[in-house]
């Protein structure tokens, strides 16, 4: 069973990858539509609800405390996640998208590249941390990704950033880490950023 309810919205203008937007805790599939629009206007938006509740928050994948992953979770959802993006992109004619995640739906993101590398094109990870303890060798030649962190982010710690743009490299990711004066939410240059980037990908 892989049904999220979800929004898509059609790609205005060919060229234009599709993104799939991935919300924080307690968001939802309506959040980060405005954010898609913004750095990329012309692509198809494809954004999922987080399956799991929280004290009734939608997230991506259970924890066991702010930063302490459910490891099997974790696994268990990023299937979930491949296997609807691969229905969506048949039901919607699209090619694999890049990830946009926020916070929890970053984690999530960044958990797809790791697993199943095949499901995105590449990733924009904002305020994202390392997933999984003990990750299996992926393969991302060439994938490019995009991890904005903030420097007071007070949920993710500089080092597990750096860990995380470690491991994505080191999987042939073509990553570019930059470290905002920010904290864990997100700012003007983190759109500024995103909308460079993607500009450039592709
Ligand atoms: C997570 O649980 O994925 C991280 O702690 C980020 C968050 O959702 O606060």
């Amino acid at each position: 069973e892989s049904a999220f309810i979800n929004r898509f919205e059609p790609a205005v203008s060919a060229g234009s990858p599709p993104l799939l937007l991935l919300h924080g805790t307690g968001g939802d599939e309506n959040d980060l539509l405005g954010l898609g629009k913004m750095i990329s206007p012309g692509s198809a938006l494809l954004s999922p609800r987080g399956r799991v509740l929280e004290h009734g928050m939608p997230r991506f994948f259970r924890r066991l405390a702010e930063g302490v992953f459910d490891e099997d979770d974790v696994r268990l959802r990023a299937r979930e996640l491949g296997d609807f993006v691969s229905e969506a992109r048949k039901q919607y004619g699209i090619a694999a998208p890049i990830a946009v995640g926020f916070s929890n739906g970053a984690n999530i993101a960044a958990a797809l590249l790791l697993l199943q590398p095949e499901v995105l094109a590449g990733a924009i990870l904002l305020r994202a941390m390392v997933p999984l303890s003990d990750p299996p060798t992926a393969d991302l030649a060439g994938k490019p990704v995009l991890l904005l962190s903030g420097q007071g982010d007070p949920i993710v710690p500089p080092g597990n950033s750096a860990k995380l743009a470690a491991l994505l490299s080191q999987a042939g990711a073509s990553v570019t880490h930059r470290v905002l004066p920010a904290g864990h939410q997100l700012s003007q240059a983190d759109l500024t950023l995103a909308r460079d980037w993607i500009g450039k990908v592709d």
